[in-house]
């Protein structure tokens, strides 16, 4: 008996070191290094918000201040048929995130994709007019940001309507109701709660054209009197971004009167199959084993890259924290990134700051120790 309880000390003091030791010489979090900055961020899916481990519970409590729905709070789990809305999870979402004391982003109202296919169709599968995609448009923000006022912080309002080359994406939204669809989307989110932060989020941000046309889109929301208090840029990175012009869209978002939220943090280590097929999320390739160099870990080259770009995009951030508001990965650990299984099914990805163990990368002590001391400034 009195063996047993020893061993059980013995291991429960093993799991404290492993897990304390992951963070020795720092004594800090990212929470606590960038308190002063901006609110720093994980996407949680529903797995990881109902879970009973103690060390991921504990992970995503410590290390984070904000905290957004990777999935469950899209169109399609929220109101899966007309009518009918299922709140179940993104309320788990927010009882966890009020119990960690963490500020909750609402992600996404108005998307095209993950919207469910009944959307945009009569009973009898035509395309619905524009006045009854409006209406359901305004039914849908008006459910959704009215359930959830006073518990989320600010909401991605329209999600990816611009395309790289500057352009409105065609989706659904545009061709039916036209551009408007952007500036009725934020009127609507606004109406059902005035005091909730609207957002536009956006990925391939290093566009110049893209940034051009964002730029256009927050003056002209402006002009029409909207309320937008931020663009996200979402940040699914790969060694290939280009800094310099993603700096830029940073310095341009900012100079339109908005603050920049960093909303979907990755960097992927993986070859890019071959062809342009811009980034639309159901786009995937068969896997091919060459495609997948890392299955039995990363190389240290390859780690090392990955723990220099972290740090300069950190450097990027620290330098510009006045003009942003948040940095949010998309998902806590390696294991759990969409990223494994997007563009190719199956692969083994390194994006995000903790590995498959919980462990934090090297980069993550580097930039805690660059919020702490200031020595990121040029
Ligand atoms: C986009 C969306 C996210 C998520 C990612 C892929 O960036 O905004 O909600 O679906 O794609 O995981």
């Amino acid at each position: 008996m009195v063996m047993c309880r020893m061993k059980s000390w013995i291991a429960l003091w093993c799991v404290c070191c492993a897990f304390s030791s992951a963070f020795a010489g720092s004594g800090t979090t990212l929470r606590e290094a960038f308190r002063d900055k901006f609110l720093i961020g994980a996407a949680l899916n529903v797995r990881q918000v109902v879970s009973k481990d103690e060390a991921l519970q504990s992970l995503i409590r410590e290390q984070f201040s904000s905290v957004v729905a990777e999935n469950c709070m899209k169109a399609e789990e929220v109101q899966p048929e007309e009518g009918h809305f299922d709140f179940t999870d993104g309320d788990r979402l927010c009882d966890l995130a009020e119990k960690n004391g963490q500020v909750v982003i609402g992600h996404c109202l108005i998307w095209h994709s993950q919207a469910p296919k009944w959307f945009f169709k009569d009973k009898d599968g035509n395309t619905v007019s524009k006045e009854v995609l409006i209406q359901r448009m305004k039914d849908h923000i008006y459910k959704v940001v009215g359930h959830y006022k006073g518990r989320v912080k600010g909401w991605d309002v329209v999600n990816e309507a611009i395309e790289g080359n500057g352009e409105f994406r065609k989706s659904p939204f545009y061709k039916i109701i036209g551009p408007e669809f952007i500036r009725l989307a934020f009127q609507f989110a606004h109406e059902a709660d005035p005091d909730v932060e609207l957002y536009y989020n956006d990925y391939g941000m290093d566009s110049p054209r893209k940034r051009e046309a964002v730029v256009r889109m927050v003056q002209d929301l402006k002009a029409h009197g909207c309320r937008i208090d931020a663009v996200g840029m979402q940040s699914h990175l790969s060694f290939d971004t280009p800094l310099d012009e993603y700096e830029k869209s940073m310095e341009a978002f900012a100079a339109a009167g908005v603050k920049v939220m960093v909303t979907e943090l990755d960097l992927s280590v993986l070859p890019w199959p071959k062809g342009n097929f811009g980034a639309a999320v159901e786009t995937n390739f068969a896997y091919k084993q060459a495609m997948d160099p890392y299955k039995d870990g990363l190389s240290e080259e390859k780690a090392k890259e990955l723990n220099d770009f972290y740090t300069k995009l950190f450097d990027i951030y620290l330098r510009h924290s006045k003009d942003i508001s948040r940095v949010t990965f998309w998902g806590v650990t390696d294991g759990d990134s969409w990223k494994n299984n997007w563009p190719i099914h199956g692969r083994t990805d390194y994006p995000l700051a903790f590995d498959r163990d919980m462990k934090p990368k090297p980069f993550v002590q580097t930039i805690i120790e660059m919020a702490e001391s200031g020595r990121y400034a040029e």
